[in-house]
């Protein structure tokens, strides 16, 4: 079964065709970042406007290296910005009732996690994954494939969200996740103490808030100079990888899983992906690592989340609205 998946959630136009949920056979990724650039994030209305002009690009050149058959049509509805969502979904509307195909929705949540069976063929739940990305941070048990339970979230800011501000403060180029993670290399990740909010509490909930506003009054403390921008970055990716795979620990612990995932753009952080390795070897779990290819948005995870969880809102596929706030604990629930 070939699947063309259509990601417009935010700020990367993407569409693929996946067969049988984990063969790609076409893909194409067209980043908005030069659009947004100038302004130091992402700009809804930019954002929705370059997904217009782009899927009709990138979608007929995958379809085409593909050799135009496909089973059916499956693109994000949430959570995600709003008017890039309606951008996707009326294109792959549009796109599966030209061409007679069903049309699947998907969580974008539930796209980063099958991102995992993209990059290791014989992955199957049941196991944890840390989905940590720029919109957000959710420790989540896949029990099966279409049953996922939300363990533990961010109360405030996703962990990408915090990393980039943080990253801004310091003068560093949007987004800032991997310049602040080159940055950090330079630096000494014990000279500053970031808190770590909610360490130690019995749920498995995240604030990344405190700590970005503790780096931002630290800087305005000792003065935002060359010597001490490498130490601050250190010290606060630091703080960040820690909370992100203590409390990834305790998931698998409380839960008794012995698989786990990382999954989302913050993925791509090689100390993230370092620290998750030994925790998984010190507490015995098994350790699956996206492909750093998946870890950003991208049209295959779409499409190989609608092959293995077809039930999202499926019931009146040309009804299927955007949900910007969509909650993967009610995935299997909507139609
Ligand atoms: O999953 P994604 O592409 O988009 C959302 O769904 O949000 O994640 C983007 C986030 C941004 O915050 C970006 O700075 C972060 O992932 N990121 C990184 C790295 N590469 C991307 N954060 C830390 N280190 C990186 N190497
Ligand atoms: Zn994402």
């Amino acid at each position: 079964m070939r699947i063309l998946g259509i990601e417009t959630s935010c700020d990367e136009t993407a569409a693929a065709v996946v067969e049988n949920g984990r063969q790609v056979i076409a893909e194409a990724v067209y980043s908005q970042i030069p659009q947004h650039a100038f302004y130091g994030g992402v700009v809804p209305e930019v954002a929705a406007r370059a997904h217009a002009a782009k899927l009709p690009v990138i979608v007929p050149q995958v379809l085409e290296e593909a050799g135009g058959n496909i089973d059916a049509v499956a693109v994000t509805y949430g959570p995600g910005l709003v008017g890039a969502l309606v951008t996707g979904i009326a294109f792959a509307k549009g796109l599966a009732y030209a061409l007679q195909r069903p049309l699947i929705g998907v969580d974008h949540i539930a796209g980063h996690i099958a991102s995992l069976y993209l990059s290791h063929r014989s992955l199957r739940p049941p196991f944890v994954c840390l989905v940590a990305s720029g919109g957000h941070t959710e420790i989540v048990q896949v029990l099966s494939h279409d049953t996922m339970q939300i363990l533990g979230t961010t109360r405030d800011d996703a962990a990408g969200e915090a990393i980039d501000k943080v990253a801004r403060r310091l003068g560093l180029p949007y987004p800032g996740g991997p310049h602040l993670e080159e940055l950090a290399e330079h630096g000494h990740a014990d000279a500053y103490d970031v808190p770590q909010s909610f360490r130690g509490q019995d749920h498995l909930d995240f604030s990344f808030s405190g700590p970005k506003t503790a780096v931002v009054h630290l800087l305005e403390n000792i003065g935002d100079t060359e010597a001490v921008r490498a130490d601050v970055a250190a010290s606060f990716l630091e703080s960040v990888v820690e909370v992100l795979t203590a409390n990834t620990a305790k998931a698998c612990r409380e839960t008794g899983v012995h698989k786990v995932c990382l999954a989302g753009g913050v993925s791509a952080n090689h100390q993230l992906r370092k620290a998750m390795q030994q925790m998984a070897d010190r507490e015995g779990l098994q350790l699956f690592l996206p492909d750093p290819k998946y870890c950003g948005d991208n049209g295959a995870m779409i499409a190989s989340a609608a092959y293995f969880a077809p039930a999202g809102p499926t019931g009146r596929p040309l009804f299927l609205n955007a949900d910007p706030g969509a909650d993967l604990d009610e995935y299997r629930h909507q139609d």
